[in-house]
């Protein structure tokens, strides 16, 4: 079976060169530090589209087939014209990612617009910039788009977000008759919404069903209950209302390789399982063979991305831990201090050197859960090293903060020797260029000194 770049922590092109330095896209992480500084975000352009190929490859087979990528993974202009040319849609959640695709050239009927609380204004964008599919999330949502397309003299094209009850954690899942979850309607409410759309709304027209079981998922027998339960809804819908739907979408989730413990599915081993599922369900509910839809973020993006930091101060606690502090922290990657999720790290400008130390990686900011890795065994660290901390291409920049006042990194790509920034590394200047000094305090001529 073949690999994936999602079952690989380092990106694809990366290699350890002549002088023991990490290389990423044909170019020396050391030489990238003294060029754009630290933190930064490196992606491996060749890695991205090397996934985007495999998803289209490994779900051929099905016939048709709308891979759309999940923007909420890392959203730029750049990324989007990437996935434009690999022929992906997107999957946005929000008024801004709308706004980032479009003005990127999108083609917005390749954009599916999903959320919990659409906002009537981003309701207006999305069909203002006439976005493929609205996947509708509750009651209060579906009327409140039938409104807006009545008053629009149009018709919204939608899917229904359903929880179908399969509740995953990384290594295990449970189905329940029910989840409690914010997101969707619940199979108990699914044929009311059905039936108002039907009779009720006259400016929507319901296309499919979606459901999104979770992230980070290593489990394959998850995606074979997951169409079983979507495939009966189908038929059941078929079968009392007479509607046949054209669509199916199974969000995103496959998982991806942090560190060595981690061993997830290739996306031709989800392929794998998912197209006899389609087969046999369409068969078993002599259905219409629906349009496939797949969101797939993390597994696209997060092992084409590195994080480059430098070491700086250093402290051994007596009869304690070593720290190595570097450069950068929670506010570049909060996924450790929120979801304790787990890195591994090497040391860029010495990559194979003897592991001699153990150490833990703290971050700069001022909070004690501020460590992005606990105890790991790297070559003895000095002030100024680069520290890699790969996998980090997903949900890093996009929850990345300004905490401490820390400007935000830079973000650049990388390709056959060639780097090119897609996101400026933020300034002091930019940090304070929203702050508004109120006339009535700009004029006041008070000093307590
Ligand atoms: C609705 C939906 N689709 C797709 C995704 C992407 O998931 P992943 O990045 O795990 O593939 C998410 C992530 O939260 C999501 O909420």
């Amino acid at each position: 079976m073949q690999k994936t770049v999602n079952q690989s922590i380092l990106p694809y092109t990366a290699r350890i060169n002549e002088q023991n330095h990490l290389e990423i896209g044909g170019c020396d992480t050391v030489e990238l530090v003294k060029k754009y500084g630290t933190p930064l975000y490196v992606y491996d352009e060749e890695g991205i589209r090397t996934c985007c190929k495999h998803y289209k490859d490994a779900f051929s087979a099905y016939g048709d087939v709308l891979i759309l990528y999940a923007s909420k993974a890392f959203m730029t202009r750049a990324v989007c014209k990437i996935m434009k040319e690999e022929c992906l849609g997107l999957d946005v959640v929000s008024g801004g990612e709308i706004y980032t695709a479009m003005n990127s050239g999108f083609a917005m009927q390749k954009c599916y617009f999903n959320g919990n609380n659409k906002t009537p204004e981003e309701i207006e964008l999305a069909l203002y910039c006439n976005v493929g599919r609205i996947t509708v999330d509750n009651f209060y949502e579906l009327e409140l788009l039938n409104k807006i397309a009545a008053e629009k003299e149009i018709t919204a094209n939608i899917l229904l977000r359903i929880t179908p009850g399969i509740e995953c954690h990384t290594h295990e899942y449970i189905k329940t008759g029910q989840i409690d979850s914010k997101f969707g309607f619940d199979l108990a409410q699914l044929e009311e919404a059905v039936l108002k759309i039907k009779t009720d709304y006259n400016n929507l027209s319901l296309k499919g069903l979606h459901a999104h079981i979770g992230s980070q998922i290593f489990e394959k027998d998850v995606y074979v209950d997951l169409v079983g339960i979507i495939a009966e809804q189908y038929a059941k819908i078929k079968q009392k209302y007479g509607m046949e739907f054209t669509e199916i979408n199974l969000g995103g989730g496959i998982g991806v390789k942090h560190t060595e413990e981690d061993d997830p599915i290739s996306i031709y081993e989800f392929a794998e399982v998912i197209i006899p599922a389609l087969n046999e369900n369409i068969k078993k509910h002599n259905l219409e063979r629906p349009k496939l839809l797949l969101e797939p973020g993390r597994s696209i993006i997060c092992n084409s991305g590195v994080t480059l930091y430098r070491a700086g101060s250093y402290k051994q606690v007596t009869d304690g831990r070593k720290y190595i502090a570097v450069d950068g922290g929670m506010s570049d990657n909060p996924r450790p201090s929120m979801y304790q999720a787990k890195y591994t790290a090497l040391v860029a400008n010495k990559v194979n050197s003897n592991n001699e130390e153990t150490v833990t990686i703290a971050g700069k900011y001022c909070e004690s859960g501020d460590i992005l890795i606990e105890a790991i065994k790297l070559p003895a660290i000095s002030p100024g090293d680069i520290i890699c901390i790969p996998a980090t291409g997903a949900y890093n920049y996009s929850m990345a903060s300004q905490y401490n006042r820390a400007p935000r990194p830079a973000a650049i790509i990388v390709h056959k020797g060639r780097s090119d920034v897609i996101i400026k590394r933020e300034s002091y200047q930019d940090l304070i260029s929203f702050d508004v000094i109120p006339e009535r305090l700009a004029k006041s001529g008070f000093s307590c000194i």
